[in-house]
């Protein structure tokens, strides 16, 4: 095989990944609503599931949100940049064991892994999964971000090449480079031009015309410098937050060293906070991107109702995208208060502890996606 002769001196690492399904993937039978005592994730409606938030005082099961909005089901046809959307950064990816989605891991342990052919051979296929994607679903879009490791020459395009992926690739040359608009999700759709790919090594745009990811955005810093309150400074090799000429803005907000339990947390009150921060200092833009750890976990809204509310402002300028209405008015639907967050005693008797994590991520969109090693971050634009 021709992928086998190049392959040698490549190494492709790859992070994470984020994904958006359509809901008809969702098969849930009941229809609790988010915040109503649950025992087990089939009680909740479709795109919530039954969980519990130690870290934060939440002991009572309750139904929580694990899909955003598809923001295209609300409003339709915006420029790429009009929109936002949820990154998972796969904390699962320093785990060289299964992850709980029971999808095996590509990513490597530690460096001398990274050079064998475990690594390697995932790259493509991981690539050719996209490809498969694309082929079948003709109007979704995916952004992969790519922590690039690849020394080769022009290895990346062999990769990408290899993968059948070259066809969809929007090209840099339609970019904006001074903070225009992209052009509509529509207009990528019918160019077919629906893989948007970005590098972190810069060189490569002029060699092999892949995006420099930080020619286009802006992005905070991530880990635990990325956590302090009030604060959203750019990652070091990021333009300024405010920095006008680049027309995405994506948001890190997960600790240096992932924590599963303390996650359900950060990603809820925390998360939305250190947006609105954000916010203040990018510009007054809303971010395209959102990338936590562990996305789906959360107190109630946790990550998707942060994407909500940025998508709110970004397509119809409501304060969530669930609230946007034809003819640009904003209606917020009145919600029930949930029920306090810590179980009483007396409501304790007979639902099991919260499900396991095992089971809790036992959802079939997901076993289909998080396939991600290290630095790849798929994103999928369902219209
Ligand atoms: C940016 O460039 C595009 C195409 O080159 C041009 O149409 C547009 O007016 C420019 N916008 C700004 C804000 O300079
Ligand atoms: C995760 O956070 C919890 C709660 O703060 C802490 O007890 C635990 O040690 C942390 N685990 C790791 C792996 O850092």
């Amino acid at each position: 095989m021709r992928f086998k002769s190049w392959s040698l001196n490549y190494f492709l690492s790859l992070q994470i990944l984020l994904l958006l399904l359509s809901a008809s993937l969702f098969h849930f039978s009941s229809s609790l609503k988010i915040g109503e005592t649950c025992s087990k994730d089939s009680d909740c409606e479709a795109g919530l599931r039954c969980e519990t938030c130690a870290a934060n005082g939440n002991t009572r099961p309750r139904c929580t949100r694990i899909q955003p909005i598809i923001p295209t089901s609300k409003v339709k046809g915006l420029a790429y940049n009009k929109y936002s959307w949820l990154t998972s950064h796969n904390s699962f990816a320093i785990s060289n064991t299964k992850s709980a989605t029971g999808t095996f891991l590509l990513a490597p342990t530690n460096q001398e892994d990274s050079v064998t052919s475990q690594l390697r051979q995932p790259a493509i296929n991981v690539l050719k999964e996209v490809q498969n994607f694309l082929q079948s679903n003709p109007s979704e879009i995916i952004t992969i971000f790519i922590e690039d490791y690849v020394t080769s020459s022009k290895g990346l395009t062999k990769v990408f090449n290899a993968a059948g992926l070259s066809k969809f690739m929007f090209p840099v040359s339609a970019m904006p480079k001074n903070g225009s608009d992209w052009p509509t999700v529509d207009d990528m759709v019918q160019k077919n031009q629906r893989l948007v790919v970005f590098t972190s090594v810069k060189s490569k745009e002029s060699s092999e015309g892949i995006a420099y990811q930080w020619n286009y955005m802006v992005e905070n810093q991530y880990g635990d410098e990325g956590m302090v309150d009030g604060s959203c400074p750019n990652r070091g090799e990021s333009p300024a937050m405010d920095t006008k000429t680049v027309s995405l803005v994506f948001v890190n907000y997960f600790p240096t060293n992932p924590n599963s339990t303390k996650a359900c947390a950060e990603n809820s009150a925390p998360l939305i906070k250190m947006i609105n921060t954000c916010v203040q200092q990018d510009g007054k833009r809303w971010p395209n991107f959102i990338a936590v750890d562990y996305y789906q976990r959360s107190d109630g809204g946790g990550a998707p109702e942060a994407v909500d509310e940025a998508n709110g402002h970004l397509t119809c300028g409501c304060a969530n995208i669930a609230y946007c209405k034809d003819g640009g008015t904003c209606d917020a639907p009145k919600l029930a208060p949930p029920p306090p967050a810590a179980l009483s005693s007396s409501s304790n008797g007979k639902s099991s502890p919260q499900s396991n994590h095992a089971q809790k991520d036992n959802h079939n969109f997901l076993r289909r996606w998080l396939y991600g090693s290290f630095l790849m971050s798929i994103l999928f634009l369902v219209l």
